[in-house]
């Protein structure tokens, strides 16, 4: 079977930042590379998406070209991306001839069909100064949903909410600052309403047209919730054109200035990065996009699912002869000490920044990687901090790893020499202890590479970690060292170190997906080259077999220490480093404590509500209080104020009505983790039954937020 995987298209107007990084090319890269390990078939596409209104936008207010942008951030882009291993087959571009080309035979296949596209005549903001009309994006007012002041045309950053220009207060012309006014233009709209019937089908059971293509149990909660609260809530017509003079013109008559919308042609980017990576292979793209025996998997963030598992996979279906996704295991996003991202304010890091700044840092490369693998937003957000960043590499890498290909090469240099001793007994008469080690390692090869493939990548990064801490209980407790003060001569002693060997051995090849770098300093150690592809599946089955990995006579290299601790050196470099990016975040603290002094703590605490009368314990202990995540979220018909979710209690689903539709839009709600009140009588609203409460904490401005279990906690528990 072919596998074929994509990562979303980066825009090239900016450069890429961790949460990027752990989002949609990280988890790629460690399935990617233990494809490979496997001998899988496997092609990996990714690409600058360089079209679209903010890079105009942002050309405009500088003075520039958009191409000296986007030649710009593709290069810095492509570059961060290589030096931390992410290892794509091919990184194209959407301003490349060829994909232009791709999307119009793609946008005319669509048309030449008759019934996939429909012309409207709308009315669209034009800007009377600058003598243009304006991209959702240009436009920028007061959002009707949280009433903040910067809402683009197409969203509120601030709410999150999707907007449409016209429901904005106040607009403005981000170009000349004039009130632009409403003029007809004609557009080609695609009919994703004639989708929406088999898209449904799709994503409940994996099935179309009785054909099962995936099982929807093998999508993760948070993706299928959010393609059902959009579904739920009726596909529209969308519009995939835009007046612009930037992109790819729309290749009919009468379409002067007017280019096909950014959504609608960077997913076709995926399939020309794969005819430019054929091309250029001298092999066929065809066979991995259509073939029987191909799958389709998108690496993607939460802000994209719709994109990817409702927009794109009717644009293939529509094309006709294209194989849809069998999984989009997009993840939650990643925050950084406690806060979203934010360029703007200086919030977190750029790829090209930690690059730049922990060049000399030993193991650089993989302590990030390692950090964001352990603590990825897979299921939920997630958080960096480089307290996490120091401590999963002390205590996973430098303890356990480290600690482990120290002990084992010193102590076979001390007692053989360096080679691996031979089998100790005579045959057939193999140890116990042996044989079940052995197949201890197999069963955690296995469980790795099970994890992987079911996109389950910090539990892989943990059976990981357990096979080394494994390895490290099994030496302890055998210790050759003791024997070997009794008696040099023990058998036991050269059964032990083949048996540590063996571990040390699958340590270093399965660290490949994850810590590359060092992968191959720890396959030094043993003396043996880098890993390559079929690797993992020869060991798999060796192991299973009871073969060694490393055989008798083999000479083990030096491991030396190969990931010094940071914590217990004092006068380190590297946690001069890491003081430097903390200190850079205090200042942004500071700048931010000044310039908006009367948000501080003190000054709410004037709107607090006073504490309700006592009650006794008694009263308390009747809530029945649990922990639930939110599976789907849609407006709740004829109420602005109400969303009807439904949340996971891990034995059962409920229907809940809750009065938040003002706060949070629903496509942003899905997947989080709650607490809820379970045992209030159930009760109607707007007509909808509501079975729980969620508990919500409001501060003194009226805004809400979840109260959300720690994660990892799952669903049903008690919360007392
Ligand atoms: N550029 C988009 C983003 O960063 C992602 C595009 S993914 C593709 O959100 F499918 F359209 F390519
Ligand atoms: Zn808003």
């Amino acid at each position: 079977m072919k596998t074929l995987i994509t990562s979303a298209l980066p825009y090239a107007n900016g450069p890429l930042h961790l949460g990027h990084l752990a989002g949609a090319y990280l988890p790629a890269d460690i399935f990617a590379r233990y494809q490979r390990l496997m001998g899988k078939e496997l092609l990996w596409v990714c690409g600058s998406d360089e079209h679209g209104a903010a890079i105009t936008l942002r050309a405009k207010k500088e003075g520039i070209d958009p191409r000296e942008i986007i030649d710009k951030y593709h290069e810095l882009n492509k570059k961060s991306f290589e030096e931390l291993g992410i290892s794509f087959d091919y990184y194209h571009r959407t301003s490349a001839q060829l994909h232009h080309e791709t999307s119009q035979e793609f946008f005319l296949k669509l048309l030449e069909q008759g019934d996939q596209f429909e012309v409207k005549t709308t009315e669209q903001y034009y800007d009377p100064e600058a003598n243009q009309f304006l991209a959702d994006r240009y436009i920028k007012g007061t959002c009707p949903n949280c009433k903040s002041e910067n809402a683009f045309g197409d969203q509120c950053e601030n709410c999150g909410k999707d907007l449409s220009p016209t429901e904005l207060i106040n607009p403005t012309s981000t170009i000349s600052g004039a009130k632009p006014e409403l003029r007809e233009t004609k557009h080609w709209f695609f009919r994703l309403d004639n989708h929406e019937a088999w898209l449904k089908e799709w994503v409940k059971t994996g099935k179309v047209d009785g054909q099962q293509l995936h099982n929807p149990r093998d999508w993760k909660k948070h993706v299928s919730g959010q393609c059902m609260s959009w579904l739920d809530g009726g596909l529209h017509p969308r519009s995939i054109t835009r007046d612009l003079d930037w992109g790819i013109p729309v290749p009919v008559e009468g379409a002067d200035g007017k280019v096909l919308y950014v959504w609608f042609d960077a997913p076709i980017g995926y399939i020309s990065a794969s005819k430019q990576w054929a091309l250029e292979n001298g092999t066929d793209w065809e066979e991995w996009w259509k073939g029987e025996d191909s799958r389709l998997v998108h690496f993607i963030g939460k802000d994209n699912i719709v994109f990817h598992c409702i927009v794109f996979p009717a644009m293939l279906k529509a094309h006709g002869d294209y194989n849809l996704p069998e999984n989009v295991p997009a993840n939650q996003f990643l925050n950084f000490e406690g806060d979203k991202f934010s360029k703007s304010r200086g919030w977190g890091i750029e790829l090209h920044e930690y690059l730049e700044v922990f060049k000399d840092f030993e193991n650089g490369k993989d302590a990030i990687r390692w950090a964001l693998i352990r603590n990825l937003p897979e299921n939920q957000d997630a958080d960096f901090t480089w307290d996490g960043f120091t401590e999963y590499y002390d205590k996973d890498l430098a303890d356990k790893l480290g600690n482990f290909f120290n002990r084992v090469t010193v102590l076979t240099h001390k007692y053989f020499d360096g080679e691996v001793p031979d089998s100790p007994q005579e045959e057939g008469a193999e140890s116990l202890a042996r044989t079940q080690v052995q197949g201890k390692v197999a069963e955690f090869v296995h469980a790795i590479g099970a994890h992987i493939d079911a996109y389950r990548f910090k539990d892989a990064a943990t059976s990981f970690v357990e096979l080394a801490s494994f390895g490290n209980t099994y030496l302890q407790d055998a210790a050759p060292w003791s024997l070997y003060k009794a008696d040099p001569n023990d058998p036991r002693i050269a059964e032990t170190m083949f048996v540590s060997i063996q571990i040390a051995a699958a340590l270093a090849l399965t660290a490949t997906p994850f810590i590359p770098f060092a992968a191959e300093r720890l396959r030094s150690a043993l003396n043996q080259g880098p890993a390559t592809n079929g690797d993992w599946a020869l060991a798999l089955s060796g192991v299973t077999s009871g073969q060694p990995l490393l055989a008798a006579g083999h000479v083990l290299g030096q491991a030396g220490v190969l990931f010094p601790k940071i914590e217990d050196r004092k006068d380190d470099s590297r946690k001069a480093i890491i003081e430097g990016e903390r200190a850079k975040m205090a200042a942004v603290l500071a700048a931010k404590e000044a310039a908006a002094p009367t948000t501080s703590a003190s000054s709410q605490g004037s709107t607090r509500e006073p504490f309700k009368p006592e009650c006794t314990f008694e009263d308390f202990l009747k809530l029945d209080l649990r922990t639930a995540t939110i599976l789907t979220a849609a407006p709740v018909k004829k109420s602005n104020k109400l969303l009807h979710l439904t949340i996971e209690l891990g034995t059962e689903q409920r229907s809940v009505v809750s009065g938040i539709a003002k706060h949070f839009a629903p496509e942003d709600i899905v997947g989080k983790h709650v607490c809820c009140v379970v045992n209030l009588a159930p009760r109607k609203m707007a007509g909808v039954l509501s079975e729980a409460m969620i508990l919500m904490a409001e501060d003194g401005e009226g805004k809400l937020a979840f109260v959300s279990p720690p994660a990892g906690l799952g669903d049903g528990w008690m919360v007392r």
